[in-house]
């Protein structure tokens, strides 16, 4: 193998550390940074023509086109959906003309996304392929490619993939968001100047290492971790839940903020953490009710957050992890490194093999 450990004990780790340098990378791949404005390569289709978008994945690179659906729906207003791959493939979604479908792979070889891309090839929609490995059958059969760039992933749990995936598809978002004419300049300009800002927080949040090492003892008591967000960082709750179970093999679920009372309210007593992902946004405080009905049961709760949304959870049995106040686009990417680091820091003390967790494999190319 080319690829080393460097100084890390885990390819994981020195994944999830390279974050700030890859991630700045893709940016400099889709961004003008002297003019401040986002340049993808040409595509074979306009852009402003797109009036759908199905986005199809599996595991975390289907979390990434999650977060992609809130920023494409925002800044680009077309209405999309956002489908497990084995699903999308099976159902016979109809696609009527007009439709883009974006596939999401890290390794472009997965089975059931290569299937959905065929699908939609045959239901005459434009398909766009964001994979790591360009030279993939994904990206081969594809129409048009964008690569996240993010060099080779060995750890079998997806982390800088990941990022590297938001990155090019909120690029993407904008790009599209500006074709249809619904992005000013100034819009623009500021998402770029927050995109360009992304390598730095990301490199802030990974002094949190220590501070989650620490939390993550009590997480590797539990027998179930609930992870909860709102807007982009649900789906990122969903992926640090996953991120949880495929590493520490300790159960672990993604909700909602809203759904919690739907459900998962059942299950919390005072041995079930709950992992909240919440930056201070428009609908904190809704957060914070969440937090209180956690509490009120005897929940302990880790809140990952910023300087203003701790001061305001005044809520028992709360520890937090504060990251630097950013905007709210570049959340998921810079979130991301702590929820990472939960999972990874978990494992290490369950003494897992975190690089290759038992029954999963890094690409999935049978059914
Ligand atoms: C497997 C891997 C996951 C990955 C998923 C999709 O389950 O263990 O880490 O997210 O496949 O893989 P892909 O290569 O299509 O992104």
């Amino acid at each position: 193998l080319l690829v080393d450990k460097g100084n890390h004990r885990h390819f994981m780790a020195k994944e999830i550390y390279e974050q700030p340098e890859v991630i700045a990378h893709t940016f400099s791949h889709y961004l003008d940074l002297a003019a401040e404005t986002v340049s993808l390569p040409e595509l074979p289709f306009d852009l402003a023509q797109i009036q759908h978008i199905s986005i199809t994945a599996c595991g975390t690179a289907l979390y990434a086109g999650a977060v992609a659906e809130y920023w494409l729906e925002r800044f680009a207003r077309v209405p999309v959906s956002t489908d497990i791959a084995s699903e999308f493939r099976y159902r016979e979604t109809p696609l009527t003309p007009g439709g883009l479908t974006i596939v999401i792979s890290q390794s472009g070889e997965t089975a059931d996304t290569l299937a959905s891309l065929r699908y939609a090839k045959e239901c005459g929609q434009k398909v766009l392929a964001v994979v790591n490995v360009p030279t993939s059958t994904i990206a081969r059969e594809a129409d048009a490619v964008l690569p996240i760039l993010a060099g080779p992933e060995i750890g079998v749990a997806s982390t800088k993939a990941f990022t590297c995936q938001l990155a090019t598809l909120a690029c993407l978002s904008v790009a599209i968001g500006r074709a249809k004419g619904l992005l000013s300049q100034d819009d623009e300009h500021r998402l770029v100047r927050a995109f360009m800002e992304v390598p730095r927080l990301m490199t802030e949040a990974l002094k949190l290492s220590p501070e989650i090492e620490v939390l993550s003892r009590t997480l590797a008591k539990a027998q179930d971790v609930l992870y909860l967000g709102r807007g982009t960082n649900f789906p990122l709750a969903l992926e640090g839940a996953l991120k949880l179970k495929e590493i520490s093999y300790i159960h672990a679920e993604g909700y909602a903020g809203g759904e919690l009372k739907h459900g998962p309210i059942a299950l919390i007593d005072e041995t079930m953490p709950v992992v909240v992902i919440a930056p201070h946004d428009r609908i904190f405080d809704k957060t914070v009710s969440n937090m209180e009905e956690v509490a009120a049961r005897g929940g302990k709760i880790i809140l990952v957050t910023d300087p203003k949304g701790a001061d305001e959870a005044h809520v028992d049995a709360v520890q937090k992890l504060i990251l630097p106040e950013m905007p709210a686009t570049v959340c998921p990417m810079v979130y991301s490194i702590p929820v990472q680091l939960i999972a990874y820091h978990t494992a290490v003390i369950m003494g897992t093999d975190v690089d290759q967790p038992r029954n999963l494999a890094k690409s999935v190319t049978v059914e």
